[in-house]
Order: C-alpha cells, then structure tokens, then sequence
C-alpha cells in the first residue's frame, strides 16, 4: 500500500474545527487592523530563497525541496513566506500604494527538516507582514497582533522572547566579536558548533548541545554592541510593549534562523508545567529592512511575523479547549416503522430547510442502535417518531446528555428547537 510521504500529514474531518477556528480568527483581525490576504505561488525561484533566507542558513543547506525543470530552472517549494511577499510587493508595483501594504496569509510551506513531535515537512503557516514604512511602532503592533490573535483563540500560556540584531552598522562588528569568542573555545564546542565559528558564528545561539550553550550563554551579547541608532530603537520596541502589555521577555540568545532580519526579532514560546519550550515555538518574526536588496531590488522596509497552524492547533487540544463542530447543536432523527420512516424523510427536509443541523440513520431500525449512532456523534437532542406519535401527530425529544424525554406536538416541534439551539 502507497503511504503518505514522510514528513507530511492528512488534515483530517475531526481537525476542522480548529483550522475553522484559525482561518476565522485571521480574517477577523485582519478586518479590524486592516490587512488584505495575499496568495503567492508554491514554487519560487530556488535563488529567492538562498539570497534571501541566507546561503548558510539550515533552510538553504539542508532543508529545501528543489527541482530542475527540464528547461533548466530551479525551483523550490517555499519553505516560508516572507521573501515571495516581498517579491510579489515589488514584482506588482505595491510601492505605488499607501504605506506600509499590509498584507496575511495561511498557506502551506516546505522544509525537509527531520520529521519529530510538530516538525512536518509540510506546515501551514499564518502570517502578517507589513512592507513599505517601518520602525519600532510598526514591530510593536505587529506583535500586539499575534499577541491579540493567540488571545483570540483561547491561549495563555505563552511568552514572546525578544531580541534584536542590530543593523548593518553594527552587527558585522559584533558576528566579529562573537567568532572571536568561538574560536578561543573551539575545543569545547561540537563538531558542527565548529563549522560555524566562521561561517555563521550566531547560530551557535541555536545549539542544543550543553556543553555548547555553556560556552554561548557567556558570550558577548549583541545588546553591547549596537550603535547608538538600533539602542534607541530597541528602547522604543520595549518601551511600546511594556505600553500594550504583551507577555515577553528580553532574550539575548534568539537569533532567529534565518538571514533577512535586522533589529528587532521575537520567537513565542509556549510553557508547559511552568516550563517554556524553546524546540518548538508557536512563532517567530522581526524587521527585514534589509530582505529587498538582499533580492536586488531597492531598499524596503519590512517587519512581519508568522504563527505555525499545526502548532496551535496542538496547543488549543493541550489545554483542553475542544472544538467539535459537526456535534454543537446537532439533533438526531430517529424512527421506528416504515410510516414513522416516510414522516421521518420528510421532518428532514423541514428541519434543514430551517436550519437545524439533522443526523439520521434511516438504514437503521432498531432505536437502541439509532440511539447509539446519535451518542457517538455527539448530538445534542434526538427527534424520536414510532408509530403511536404519527398518530398522535407529536414527537418525542430526548435530551442526549441527560436522557430526559418529553412529548411534544409535531407542529410545536421547530419553533422549539430553533428557540433552544439559538437558530435564527
Ligand atoms: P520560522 O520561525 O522559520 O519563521 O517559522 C515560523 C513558524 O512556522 C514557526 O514558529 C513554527 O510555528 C512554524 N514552523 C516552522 N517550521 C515548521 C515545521 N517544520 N513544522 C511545523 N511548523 C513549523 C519564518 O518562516 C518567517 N518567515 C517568519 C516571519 C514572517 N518573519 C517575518 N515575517
């Protein structure tokens, strides 16, 4: 039997509720904060994301799907979905617009990343970027909006963790400074720690080895050497947040894993027990002032974030929140009897007309397994017809959790249940 490729997953009918949940949310807040839904193509260009996601990078080195059309273009699956905004702002003119373009987004990337507990191959992000005018007040209401928006759906147990970079006046200094510091501890260090005290000494700050973070949790912090410009623009970012009261912290070691960003960036980890979890963080984001010359084109500045699906729907089920859209305000229609089944086929087609969601097993005939199918999908009252209630003109509503049944005249039986399932 062919299987799924490794790495990627069905989002299966019992999931929808949360991906419902997810998509309603975005629009919503995209609506209020104004930001307008963006779809770029699945394939890009292989050469947007290495200069733009960095040659050294994971991303790049290891983790994307590419290909070679037969006319010799190399292409990859996204692994995300901040350099094709970006294109696409600069390739369709969006400059000509008012400032910043803000633009969101919920669609699927690629990375060929070891497959572990929330680490697919395939992923959906969601994610807000504004293009076009930047500064510190533009990376506050960004994360006061993924802030907002993991509020929304119900979470809480979450910090953002904050850093910044510095720009290209300062950072190139202290990469220096901090190579420097690798090399003097390279015999401590992991093999793979050692191939980047030159070649990408920040991502050392990545390590899961202890004996490296030991070394990196004394090295130089970039908040030392940033220029006097970045300091004051960092102050602000932290000064507006404690303004908005967004849960964070200042976390020096965050360095994102990605090459476009400069100043402020942030990853948002969940806690369990008390506990934050670093491997497996909910978002991330920051300013790429830098990203559209990085792809030749002319200086843009951009901040943006981007929140991974499968990881708050995992999230929202930890904490217990359950969402079951096909069972709130389900009824069940049971009949007993070829008569009660033909008043039954019609009762249906009442019901939907109104707007009542109606499950029914009309292959069934036996109440007892027409009951059963009821309880197991969850609904919340079941219709019950026999041929003494086509008599009587009536039926008979049992309340599914409780089991209390009462009779009621057929023609009383809609208003009643739009009333007690709030239909309009
Ligand atoms: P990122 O941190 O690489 O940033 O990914 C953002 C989020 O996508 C992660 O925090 C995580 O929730 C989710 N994610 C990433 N990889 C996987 C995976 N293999 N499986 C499941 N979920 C995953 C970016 O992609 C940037 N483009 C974010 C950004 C937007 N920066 C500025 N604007």
């Amino acid at each position: 039997m062919i299987e799924s490729v490794k790495g990627m997953r069905d989002i299966l009918p019992q999931e929808e509720g949360y991906w419902d949940l997810l998509e309603a949310t975005v629009k919503n807040i995209a609506i209020s904060f104004g930001f307008s839904r963006i779809r770029t193509p699945i394939l890009e260009k292989t050469d947007l994301f290495v200069r733009s996601v960095g040659k050294q990078t994971d991303i790049v080195q290891k983790e994307m799907y590419s290909l070679k059309t037969e006319g010799g273009d190399a292409l990859t699956l996204r692994p995300e979905m901040t350099a094709p905004v970006m294109r696409a702002y600069i390739e369709n003119g969006m400059k000509a617009q008012i400032q910043p373009v803000k633009l969101y987004y919920i669609e699927p990337c690629f990375r060929h990343e070891r497959p572990q507990q929330l680490r697919y191959r395939q992923f959906y992000q969601i994610g807000f970027e504004e293009i076009g005018l930047g500064g510190s007040a533009v990376d506050t209401e960004l994360i006061l909006i993924a802030h907002y928006f993991l509020s929304k759906i119900g979470l809480d147990n979450y910090e953002f963790q904050v850093n910044t970079l510095g720009d290209e006046n300062c950072r190139e200094g202290y990469v220096l400074l901090l190579s420097e510091y690798l090399k003097s501890n390279r015999r401590s260090l992991c093999e793979v720690c050692n191939n980047r005290v030159t070649k990408r000494p920040l991502s050392a700050f990545d390590c899961k080895e202890e004996k490296c973070q030991r070394i990196t949790r004394m090295a130089p912090k970039i908040i030392d050497s940033l220029c006097e410009p970045c300091r004051t623009d960092f102050k602000e970012v932290l000064e507006l947040l404690d303004e908005v009261q967004v849960p964070y912290a200042l976390n020096p070691f965050v360095v994102r894993g990605l090459e476009y960003y400069s100043r402020t960036v942030y990853e948002i980890w969940t806690s369990r027990d008390g506990e934050l979890d670093s491997q497996v963080s909910l978002g991330g984001g920051g300013r790429y002032d830098g990203l559209a010359e990085l792809m030749g084109g002319e200086h843009t500045p951009g901040s943006g974030f981007a929140l991974g699906v499968e990881r708050m729907e995992e999230a929202l089920k930890e904490k217990g929140i359950k969402i079951n859209k096909h069972s709130s305000g389900v009824v069940f229609l049971a009949q007993l009897g070829f008569q009660a089944k033909k008043r039954a086929m019609r009762l249906l087609s009442e019901l939907l007309l109104e707007g009542v969601r109606v499950r029914s097993s009309f292959a069934r005939n036996s109440l007892s397994s027409q009951l059963r199918v009821a309880d197991k999908l969850e609904a919340e009252y079941a219709i019950i017809i026999g041929e003494k209630e086509l008599y009587d003109r009536s039926i008979i509503l049992r309340d599914m959790k409780t089991g209390n049944q009462e009779t009621l005249e057929m023609k009383d039986l809609v208003p009643e249940l739009k009333n007690r399932l709030n239909i309009l």
